[in-house]
């Protein structure tokens, strides 16, 4: 295979849903169409399994959400799928976006009786950011759902996302048992095999097919049809590049469990869904995926992956070039250059260490600490990834400890503020216990807190403070330091050491900014 079919046969994606929708039960059943599984309900029972035996991320069985993001890669009909999880959780919008960096798409996945809920809206929201081409799920078909038609209306209602129909179904809840293509009307007809355990069987057809009345009766076979003849007159229809700039949403109708639409899913998804995607340069200009010089950036880290090594992971998503195992890469934030040894793929928590990578792939390294979120590596000196932007905390505190983990607490706060698990703020040479931390979430402070003491033996203390504004700021000197005598703001800096305002509410912040023209208040902190 030559790299061209390399990179054009890798999809790399992650499935965003409000808890509850699914997504767990979908990405089982990708990996069982995939072939990477051979009956579903092995990765929920694996998951059961490791946790029985390990503490990894207790908080999320405790809690029932998922907070840390993992990635899956297994091959479907010729296509390399690189499967980002993202975490359910609402407060964990930062980690989502990077995740999200990595991906070329995402897969909306919602509950077909609930339709669009309040963390799809933000998950779609940070995908909006992005401008990612978006596919939307529409799943637990088997169980009465809201309209169909009620449902492409939320989506336009609720996101301001135009959508159109690329299958239909057949019956709803427990007569769903199909999906029809509102073009060509021609039908799939789905049988459940093993309880959803194994492939659904389907089988093409008409809708004049007799099982189809059989199953969902003549009134409603009657309503199907006005209902396609609508779609018809709606003109709701295919346009590529729409697609391809998140301004259109593929819908595909379906439900999990019973693998009914899954495979249309993931081959209409992988079929319409972009390839790997140039990534903007900094300084202008962007980096295409065929460009022969390899380049790549690091999207996460995540530390003590694996409780017994306690090991540091980097995340690495391949944008440019082939990579080597063992090959040298230059560190632009460093200045050096580093050894890429040892890199790995990622099934869940399973690893196994590969030989080669093209765009699109993601990659998983040893980290002594050296690569951090936002990292460039190169084979070429001169090429240059913008930074992960930083969203702006609404919590603050400052964590406590006894004086006997003191040194426990700080080798673990450095790994996780490294992490980007939370936002570090110094005043002026402050540091571990002093550092003020900022959350974008509540649930990030107790997930840390709980981090600290299962990883690292730190228990801790938070002192909630009672700021609730972050801007990055930017402006001369002399502006800056005037800044440190408002009484409305105060004035810390980021361990990139960016200066950095806390308000207590946007009044603060309003009246700050009316009282210090010349000075930029910033949202997303400035690339460095
Ligand atoms: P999540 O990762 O998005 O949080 O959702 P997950 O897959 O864990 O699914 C949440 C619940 O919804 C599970 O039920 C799951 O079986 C069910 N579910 C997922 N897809 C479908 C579907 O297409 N149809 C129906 N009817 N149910 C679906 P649970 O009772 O919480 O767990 P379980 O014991 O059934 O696994």
């Amino acid at each position: 295979m030559n790299e061209n079919q390399e990179i054009s046969r890798r999809r790399t994606f992650a499935i965003i849903a409000h808890p509850d929708a699914g997504k767990t039960t979908l990405t089982e059943k990708f990996l069982l169409y995939g072939g990477a599984i051979q009956m579903a309900g092995s990765v929920k029972a694996r998951r059961a399994q490791r946790s029985a035996t390990s503490d990894w991320m207790a908080i999320e069985r405790e809690r029932g959400i998922s907070v840390t993001s993992t990635v899956l890669q297994f091959e479907y009909e010729g296509y390399k799928v690189n499967l980002l999880d993202t975490p359910g959780h609402q407060d964990f919008g930062e980690d989502t976006y990077r995740t999200l960096m990595a991906a070329d798409a995402a897969i909306m996945l919602l509950d077909g009786g609930k339709g669009v809920e309040p963390i799809t809206e933000k998950l779609y929201a940070v995908c909006k950011l992005k401008g990612l081409p978006i596919f939307t799920f529409v799943n637990k078909m088997d169980r009465p759902s809201l309209e169909p038609l009620q449902i492409l209306d939320e989506l336009k209602a609720k996101l301001g996302l135009d959508a159109y129909p690329v299958n239909w179904p057949i019956g709803n809840g427990p007569s769903f048992c199909g999906v029809v293509d509102p073009l060509d009307r021609r039908a799939i007809l789905f049988e459940r095999q093993d309880r959803g355990a194994r492939e659904a069987l389907s089988r093409e057809a008409s809708l004049e097919d007799p099982a189809i009345a059989a199953k969902i009766g003549p009134d409603s076979l009657a309503a199907l049809r006005d209902e396609l003849d609508m779609l018809r007159t709606m003109s709701l229809g295919h346009d590529d590049e729409l697609v391809q700039a998140g301004l259109l949403s593929p819908v595909f109708f379906g439900s999990a469990v019973t693998n009914f639409g899954v495979e249309r899913l993931l081959q209409g998804f992988l079929g319409l869904g972009p390839g790997p995607h140039a990534r903007e340069l900094k300084g202008g200009g962007t980096l295409e995926p065929q460009d022969p010089r390899f380049s790549a950036f690091v999207f996460k880290t995540q530390a003590n992956m694996d409780p017994k090594h306690r090991d540091r992971i980097a995340f690495l998503r391949v944008v440019s070039g082939r990579f080597e195992g063992g090959m040298a890469a230059w560190h632009q934030r460093l200045g050096r250059e580093v050894r890429l040894s040892n890199p790995k793929e990622f099934f869940g928590r399973e690893r196994e260490t590969v030989t080669e990578a093209w765009p699109g792939d993601i990659l998983g390294l040893m980290n002594a600490g050296q690569l951090r979120i936002g990292d460039t590596l190169t084979a070429d000196k001169e090429l240059r990834f913008p930074g992960i932007p930083r969203f702006p905390a609404e919590h603050f505190g400052v964590l406590r400890c006894a004086p006997s983990s003191r040194k426990a607490f700080n080798k673990g706060l450095e790994e996780l503020l490294q992490e980007g698990a939370i936002q570090g703020f110094r005043d002026g040479g402050a540091s571990g216990n002093d550092l003020v931390l900022g959350a974008v979430g509540p649930l990030q402070f107790e997930v840390l807190q709980y981090r600290l003491a299962a990883e690292y033996g730190a228990k801790t203390d938070l002192e909630k403070l009672t700021y609730k504004v972050a801007r990055w700021l930017q402006g001369p000197p002399d502006k800056l330091a005037a800044l440190r005598e408002a009484s409305t703001c105060r004035l810390l800096e980021d361990l990139d050491g960016r200066p950095v305002g806390l308000f207590r509410d946007v009044w603060s912040l309003e009246s700050t900014l009316r009282n210090h023209a010349g000075l930029a208040f910033l949202a997303v902190a400035p690339v460095l």
